[in-house]
């Protein structure tokens, strides 16, 4: 793949919230997060882990969690991406609690670029209660949920969002 396509690949994907009922395989959760290992991480500690949900209980839970957003109950399949705490911070100290954060949020980057490229959609879902998403997803202490990635496949075209200009996020040498 060379510099177009990837920038033509990435500029495809977007966030999708309406899914159909076709189910994701085995298989294609399998490769996301066969993905998703590949990232880099601090220290290479891979400070993150993932609990997959299908279950139609503990999904309308977590929508419930998410102050109802119904994505979570329509994709068949969320993936709880947490926090390890315990593996950065016995190595990091209490920087390891940013680098796990950081670390997860790589996995999840992956995860969403894989379900894009097996032609899958999936939406980032950061807005939920972190406690009652712990309980729900019988979380340990050292997890904490960064995302909940709902990945199906979408129901219908999606709308492409705007973004700045590219020169608004840049400032040379300093600030
Ligand atoms: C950290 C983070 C949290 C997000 N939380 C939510 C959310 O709770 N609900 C939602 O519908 N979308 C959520 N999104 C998706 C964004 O709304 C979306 O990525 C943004 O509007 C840009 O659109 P695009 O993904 O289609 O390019 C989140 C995305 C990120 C990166």
């Amino acid at each position: 793949m060379n510099s177009s396509e990837f920038y033509e690949f990435i500029s495809k994907r977007s966030s999708v919230r309406e899914f159909t009922s076709a189910g994701v395989s085995d298989e294609e959760i399998e490769f996301i997060i066969k993905c998703a290992v590949t990232a880099p991480s601090a220290g290479n500690r891979e400070s993150w882990d993932v609990v997959i949900v299908t279950d139609e209980g503990i999904k309308e839970d977590l929508s419930d969690a998410a102050f109802g957003q119904e994505h979570l109950i329509s994709a068949p399949v969320i993936l709880a991406v947490c926090t390890n705490y315990v593996r950065s911070m016995s190595q990091y100290g209490e920087r390891g609690i940013l680098y796990s954060m950081e670390d997860a949020s790589i996995a999840c980057t992956y995860m969403m670029l894989a379900a894009h490229s097996a032609g899958l959609h999936s939406c980032w879902t950061g807005a939920f209660d972190d406690e009652t998403v712990g309980e729900i997803l019988d979380l340990p202490q050292h997890a904490r949920p960064v995302a909940l990635l709902a990945v199906g496949r979408g129901r219908e075209s999606h709308q492409k969002t705007g973004r700045m200009p590219v020169l608004e996020h840049i400032h040379n040498e300093t600030w």
